[in-house]
């Protein structure tokens, strides 16, 4: 399987997509550890700019699935909460002078190699992905031509206000772009098996409330698990 990279190649992808901004330091220190060992890893992106709220909530509970299917299986979650990620310099638009941009301290944290799996978790918003998610996503592209992102693992989760939101459309609009970087797409495991973690915040009490949802989110990270094993195991 490949999921070697080089040297060069993180500098040109990082050429094209990030120009001349902070995320070539991290990517080519990204680039100095090399992809040995057997990946265990499975991270976590919450794109909610709404910290530790529904989002979060479902992806805590994917996660928490992910180490019970996965034993010894490490789990990061990182909140895009707070975070300033401007989606310009993915198109080689260059940052405002003073402008933050917390992405490139990301980088190495994804493209680390010990990462097997990536779950993103988006709220949905008028049918599609969070600013925050889409912004991500277009940063991303710092990873397309070194295919440092190739064959990990990736799931998706959608959480919206309404049972019939757009969760299923959201998901798909992630996972396009995840298939874009040659992830290994997969949705959630038997007995829900679908496309992935579909969760409804509205219903009375809360997001915990929502039990089918919440087990479409485990269901995934059951199934991202179980492929990470698959690809990666001892
Ligand atoms: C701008 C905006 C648009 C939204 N559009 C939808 C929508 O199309 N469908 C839906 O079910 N919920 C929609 N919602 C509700 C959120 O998806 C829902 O409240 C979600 O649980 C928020 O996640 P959070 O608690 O992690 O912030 C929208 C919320 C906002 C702020």
């Amino acid at each position: 399987m490949d999921t070697t990279w080089t040297r060069r190649d993180f500098l040109s992808a990082t050429a094209l997509a990030a120009g001349a901004s902070a995320g070539s330091a991290a990517v080519a220190s990204a680039a100095q550890s090399s992809p040995a060992g057997k990946p265990k890893k499975i991270v976590g992106i919450c794109c909610s700019p709404r910290k530790g709220k529904t989002t979060a909530a479902a992806l805590r509970t994917c996660l928490e699935a992910v180490r019970a299917e996965l034993p010894g299986a490490e789990t990061e979650l990182i909140e895009l909460a707070g975070m300033k990620i401007p989606g310009g310099p993915a198109a080689g638009v260059p940052l405002e002078a003073g402008e933050k941009d917390d992405f490139p301290a990301l980088i190495p944290r994804l493209a680390d190699p010990k990462v097997a799996g990536i779950v993103i978790a988006t709220p949905v918003y008028f049918g599609n992905m969070s600013y925050l998610c889409k912004a991500f996503l277009d940063r991303c592209m710092v990873f397309f031509k070194d295919r440092s992102l190739a064959n990990k693992v990736a799931g998706v989760i959608a959480v919206g206000g309404a049972r019939n939101g757009g969760q299923e459309l959201t998901v798909r609009s992630v996972q396009v772009a995840l298939m874009s970087q040659q992830m290994i797409v997969v949705g959630d495991a038997p007995p829900s098996g679908h496309w992935g973690g579909t969760v409804w915040s509205g219903i009375e009490g809360g997001v915990e409330k929502d039990d089918f949802g919440l087990a479409t989110a485990r269901n995934l990270g059951r199934r991202v698990a179980g492929v990470a094993k698959l690809l990666y195991a001892d």
